[in-house]
């Protein structure tokens, strides 16, 4: 993600009209030989190998944490003490109670911050928000997501180190639940609202695995599967499903949203494409439209080439940090904030405890939550 965000720091200004000019000043990684190298290919002015010297410069404006999961909150808590604006990669904590530390730190701080849940801003998925803005699919009955991937089902696979930290749980906080599911529910809420109740199961196919830091086999903690079925605030019914043992499938996240007059569908696979049915039309032409999202109207796409010519994953990236650009430049923060990622985490937490207990969960606060005022709230774009 180090890349990604690089890359979305330079492009940004070549492609819209924002505020601020990015200078990348530094990168922080621990191997000093290895962030050199980053560091000279992307043009960084310089190197740190611990972020603590990054937060404590007086240079640096915004602190973009591209870092495993167990660094997330330490980080975001210590740039936004240090009145630094935020980005973080998702899953904003490793579980609710680290990001409502994080919620706080952001919000006692007033400093604009986001959490990089990027398929926001895919053009084909901004598109399906703006037609359930206007109404166009009417009454919401269903939402169902999937994302799918197959690259841990060797069970010589070790778990934790450089690479593999997704395996150890330590680190990760979660398996598939936090790592793919957090982006369908993410997106799935920022559609269709908040969700009420849950009932998951998860499974743990490769029981054991040799760890890379310690050498020794040792159980695995990550859930390597996820299902669950949920009722959202708005009577609907969802299921979603995330798995890293789905063979031949790389990252296949797919949703599909079906109402009273109309339903979305959208394929990761196929992004700059959104799939439509609406049952208005005449009813001898009604069939599902693939709807090729390239054109100077569409969300974004004026930005970028001419008609028909379709952009990628990394744009989304551009997107996020051109809307964060142009938020920060009147101290609001860029959506999905903190809290945004914070009410991911409260879903995600539920589906793990819903999958221990066996019962139905309502997706609440965690007992601390009442500890995290709304303090300086912001506004969002
Ligand atoms: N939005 C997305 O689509 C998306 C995709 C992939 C990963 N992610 C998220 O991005 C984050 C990073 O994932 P990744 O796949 O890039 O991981 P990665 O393992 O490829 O890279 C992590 C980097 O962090 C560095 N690092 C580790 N500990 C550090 C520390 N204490 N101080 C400084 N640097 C440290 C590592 O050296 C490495 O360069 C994770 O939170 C992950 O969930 C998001």
């Amino acid at each position: 993600m180090g890349r990604t965000h690089s890359n979305a720091f330079l492009q940004t200004p070549r492609y819209f009209d924002v505020p601020y000019e990015p200078v990348l000043k530094a990168v922080c990684a621990r191997n000093a030989d290895r962030v050199k190298s980053f560091a000279a290919n992307w043009g960084y002015e310089s190197i740190e190998t611990d972020w603590r010297a990054l937060v404590a410069r007086k240079d640096i404006d915004l602190i973009d944490i591209a870092s495993p999961n167990d660094t997330h909150a330490e980080i975001a808590v210590a740039a936004a003490g240090a009145g630094k604006m935020v980005s973080c990669e998702k899953p904003l904590g490793r579980n609710a109670a680290e990001a409502e530390q994080m919620v706080e730190a952001v919000e006692t701080a007033r400093v604009p911050n986001t959490v990089w849940y990027n398929y926001r801003r895919v053009p084909a998925v901004v598109m399906i928000k703006e037609l359930i803005d206007q109404g166009k699919l009417g009454r919401i009955f269903h939402y169902r997501a999937q994302f799918l991937q197959d690259w841990t089902i060797s069970q010589d696979l070790p778990q934790g180190g450089e690479g593999l930290w997704r395996l150890d749980v330590g680190v990760a906080g979660s398996g598939v639940t936090g790592d793919l599911l957090a982006h369908c529910i993410d997106t799935a809420m920022w559609l269709n609202g908040s969700i009420a109740e849950l009932t998951a199961m998860t499974e743990t196919f490769i029981k054991e695995r040799k760890h890379t830091l310690t050498g020794k086999v040792e159980p695995v903690g990550i859930d390597d599967a996820s299902a669950v079925l949920c009722r959202f605030q708005n009577g609907s019914l969802a299921l979603f499903e995330a798995t890293r043992y789905a063979r031949g499938h790389k990252a296949l996240y797919t949703l599909e949203i079906n109402g009273e007059h109309a339903s979305a569908r959208w394929d990761l696979h196929d992004l700059h494409r959104l799939q439509w049915f609406d049952h208005r039309d005449e009813g001898k032409l009604r069939g599902w439209r693939s709807i090729h999202v390239t054109d100077g109207d569409h969300p974004y796409m004026k930005h970028w080439w001419v008609p028909g010519l379709q952009i990628g994953y990394e744009h989304t990236f551009i997107h996020q940090f051109a809307d964060f650009l142009s938020a920060a430049a009147g101290n609001q923060s860029a959506s999905p904030t903190f809290r945004d990622g914070l009410a991911t985490d409260y879903v995600t937490d539920a589906i793990l405890k819903s999958a221990k207990t066996g019962r139905w969960e309502r997706v609440t606060a965690s007992a601390t939550a009442t500890a995290v005022k709304a303090v300086g709230q912001q506004a969002t774009v």
